[in-house]
């Protein structure tokens, strides 16, 4: 049990509402395009989250949503911001690839002078984990072990590649989060990553909390964290107790209907690191 109370930061979010949000095609386990999603239900838990994150005192900009991108509302994908340094996403399917734009687009007009086009794939924070130390940068599924280099020369930091290899965790935010970016802790799903990125992980975080397959399923691991309030999928009940004893305040969030994307609270906010 941890005595000294966490502390919040306040933080910058870009959000981009579910307005045209749909599951029409399939690009991860989770999406089955003949499952109905309720949009109006979609609308509202976002909303939710957002208003959540304004009552926490953080700032939430927003990405202008549009109708030919139905995936979105995972604005964690379009980039990656550390030391306001913009790299930006390439994704792995068509079907996304005109988000990565629009992201471009946004921080040009909201005074970042510096955005990177990458030249290799990378779904920006899906696949990219900021810690005090490192940035954890996942590959296997979407991208590539070459972003991963090309991150490290952009933004001059070192760059740990973890291998995923369970179909159902395709992003690194679906299998590991980052709970306190000031002093290297995290949480993740052990069996979601190859024996020797299991490795790595338990040499550099020997202390992390691991979670259950149950709560890992949940998408618990899809977490965002100011320090001290971690918000994270409700349904991911086994991960509440081990944050309250590490200090955390666990707050659970019902994100039912993107999940049929295959996203959850991560997925929906980019962290805009300044
Ligand atoms: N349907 C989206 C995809 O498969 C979901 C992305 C979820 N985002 C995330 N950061 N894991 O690309």
């Amino acid at each position: 049990m941890r005595l000294t109370p966490r502390e919040a930061s306040p933080r910058r979010y870009l959000m981009c509402p579910p307005t045209h949000f749909k599951v029409t095609y399939s690009i991860n386990p989770w999406m089955d395009p003949t499952k109905p999603v309720d949009l109006p239900l979609a609308l509202a838990q976002w909303e939710d989250l957002q208003a959540r994150y304004v009552s926490l005192g953080h700032t939430v900009e927003l990405l202008d949503p549009d109708p030919a991108l139905p995936d979105m509302v995972f604005a964690a994908n379009g980039a990656t911001v550390v030391d306001g340094r913009v790299l930006g996403a390439k994704f792995a399917y068509p079907e996304r690839t005109d988000e990565a734009a629009a992201h471009r687009d946004w921080f040009s007009r909201n005074g970042y002078p510096e955005v990177w086009v990458p030249e290799h794939v990378n779904e920006g924070e899906g696949d990219f984990a900021v810690t005090a130390s490192w940035i954890l940068a996942g590959r296997g599924f979407r991208s590539s072990p070459l972003a991963h280099h090309e991150a490290q020369e952009f933004f001059g930091r070192p760059v740990i590649g973890l291998e995923l290899v369970d179909p159902r965790y395709y992003h690194l935010d679906t299998a590991l989060s980052v709970l306190d970016a000031e002093g290297d802790e995290v949480m993740y799903y052990p069996d979601a990553f190859s024996a020797g990125s299991r490795a790595v992980l338990a040499r550099l975080f020997p202390d992390a909390l691991l979670a259950t397959e149950g709560d890992a399923a949940a998408l618990g691991l899809n977490a965002v964290s100011d320090g001290r309030h971690v918000l994270l999928p409700q349904a991911a009940v086994g991960l509440f107790a081990p944050l309250r004893e590490r200090g955390f305040e666990p707050l659970g969030m019902d994100l039912s209907e993107l999940l049929k994307g295959g996203g959850s609270v991560k997925c929906c906010t980019q962290e805009l690191r300044s």
